[in-house]
């Protein structure tokens, strides 16, 4: 039996409350899984679920590859095929979930606070797979990664974060990590997709973290700018005129970019609205690293999986 063997069980359901020193030790962790040809028998006879009860194309498949590239068994649960639409509650499916012994249960919910409860009535450990508005914790440690891989650091970066900020819980975990480590994060977008109290986000941090409406300001200086999604599924009402109007004052394009450093980089957690958020040559360009983002995903998903499950035993 190893020392860690009769650890408590830990999840990661949000960034807020790791320390700079647990999050640099993840970032190091996902740095060996980093090369694509790397796998490992570490969770070898292990079960990882993956209940995403929202649509999700690259987060859901990312953590698929990551718990099989380990060696485990990975279980698909999407929200159209599941017990869910016969109106059985979350608990009871944590429970049923429960009864076969899962080690780990991946879990994508519209409602902030569902990964919690799931954890409340399982034994596996839980990762949070993003939750309503509030938190996305692996995206923002694959974000963290791929801004330490381009710029070599993450404290002092000065991060421009753009768009629905309201709705995205991408947002609010990039937040908390990065004033974490000492980042400068700006927020900007319109003031209607701008939480209210955006210091509340954020506790005591080495970082700062303002906001603004205004993207020329925001971009000033930049060394990342993080493009975000217009969250339409999550908007009850009408937070702007129109598309239109929203890619002449926020969308990032070319010329709008020069006000950036010039090196730098310009990222997104997908899916990507072309002509929206981000026009496609800035999408495509040499600026870019939505793909970077995407691969790093997987090093991050495996190191989470190995450093939460691969250290526990079965019979936990
Ligand atoms: C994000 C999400 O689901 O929160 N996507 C992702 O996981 N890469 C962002 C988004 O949907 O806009």
């Amino acid at each position: 039996m190893t020392s860690t063997a009769t650890a408590p069980r830990r999840d990661l359901l949000q960034i807020r409350g790791l320390s700079a020193g647990e999050i640099v030790t993840l970032l190091d962790a996902a740095t060996k899984w980093l090369d694509p040809a790397s796998v490992s028998d570490r969770l070898a006879g292990r079960t990882v679920i993956n209940l995403f009860l929202e649509p999700s194309t690259r987060t859901r498949v990312s953590f698929e590859i990551a718990a099989k590239r380990l060696g485990a068994s990975v279980v698909n649960i999407a929200a159209a095929s599941s017990s869910l639409v016969k109106g059985e509650t979350l608990v009871d499916t944590a429970r049923t979930l429960d009864a076969m012994h899962p080690d780990a249960i991946v879990i994508r919910h519209p409602s902030s606070g569902a990964p919690q409860i799931v954890a409340r009535h399982t034994r596996a450990v839980v990762i949070n797979g993003g939750d309503g508005a509030h938190e996305h914790p692996t995206q923002a440690l694959l974000d963290a990664l791929t801004m330490r891989i381009r710029k070599g650091r993450i404290d002092g970066l000065r991060v421009a974060i753009v768009g629905d900020v309201r709705h995205s819980r991408v947002a609010r975990s990039n937040a908390h990590l990065l004033t974490t480590v000492g980042s400068d994060v700006v927020l900007c977008g319109p003031r209607s997709l701008l939480p209210e109290g955006i210091e509340s986000i954020v506790g005591e941090a080495p970082g700062k973290l303002h906001a603004t409406s205004s993207i020329d300001e925001a971009l000033e200086g930049a060394d990342v700018v993080m493009m975000l999604r217009v969250q339409h599924e999550r908007q009850q009402e009408s937070f702007f005129p129109s598309i239109g109007e929203y890619r002449t004052r926020y969308g990032l394009d070319a010329e709008r970019l020069r006000r950036a450093k010039p090196d730098a980089i310009v990222m997104h957690p997908g899916p990507v609205n072309r002509g929206v958020e981000v026009s496609p040559d800035v999408a495509d360009g040499p600026q870019s690293v939505i793909l970077e983002q995407v691969a790093n995903g997987v090093a991050v998903r495996m190191a989470v999986l190995d450093g939460l499950v691969g250290t526990r035993k079965t019979t936990d």
